[in-house]
């Protein structure tokens, strides 16, 4: 399952990420691809070793980890690490997939927070491959994308403009991707059974259900 989710950040965080990563020291962002990657990533990352990064990061992280929807769809165990990576003209990450191992979290799941208006640079969506065709995300500041960590995806190159995003990894507490879709649909049904009838017979068999289903299958 793909799923864009928006409003992530309020403009205020939106205004204030932007302006300090104008400050933030960026290097290059082949030291954190493995070696096939490598070969095809031209980009940016934040500096691990400055300040600004890592309260724009935790700041970031605390905004994604509260977000209903993305805690509904992501289930997350672990976070891997969190990136703050920037396009310039010219720049591009080409087909690769993701390493199994980030910081010592298994990717299930990747995700792309944009942060920079769509308008202001051409070029720069991120592709995903799957057996159906591709599927090209540009989404506007402060809406997120998650997707499988399992699948070839790119950044096309950026050809005006920068392009700034926060990027991430995670270990969900459920392994498989079909039974987290259907916890996920079978939350989404349950939440919306209870706004519209409230807790009665059928929302209580319905919580039941997808509460025992997610204990069978849970890994914490
Ligand atoms: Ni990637």
């Amino acid at each position: 399952m793909i799923i864009c989710i928006g409003e992530i950040l309020t403009a205020t965080d939106l205004a204030e990420i932007q302006s300090t990563a104008e400050r933030i020291r960026f290097v290059d962002g082949k030291s954190t691809a493995g070696w096939a990657a490598r070969a095809v990533k031209a980009n940016l990352q934040a500096a691990g070793d400055d300040p600004l990064t890592e309260a724009t990061l935790a700041r970031l992280k605390r905004r994604i980890e509260a977000h209903p929807v993305f805690a509904m769809a992501a289930r997350p165990h672990r976070f891997g690490p969190l990136l703050l990576s920037r396009y310039e003209a010219g720049m591009g990450y080409g087909r690769h997939v993701d390493d199994a191992v980030m910081g010592g979290v298994r990717s299930d799941l990747s995700f792309t927070l944009f942060l920079t208006d769509p308008d202001s640079y051409e070029g720069g969506e991120l592709v995903i491959e799957s057996p159906a065709g591709e599927q090209g995300f540009k989404l506007e500041p402060g809406h997120l994308v998650l997707y499988p960590s399992t699948t070839l995806h790119r950044v096309e190159p950026v050809r005006r403009g920068t392009r700034l995003a926060c990027v991430g990894w995670l270990q969900s507490q459920v392994r498989d991707p079909a039974r987290r879709e259907l916890l996920f649909e079978l939350d989404t049904a349950r939440r919306r059974l209870f706004d519209e009838q409230g807790k009665g017979e059928v929302f209580d068999l319905v919580d039941k259900s997808f509460r025992n289903l997610l204990r069978m299958w849970v890994e914490v």
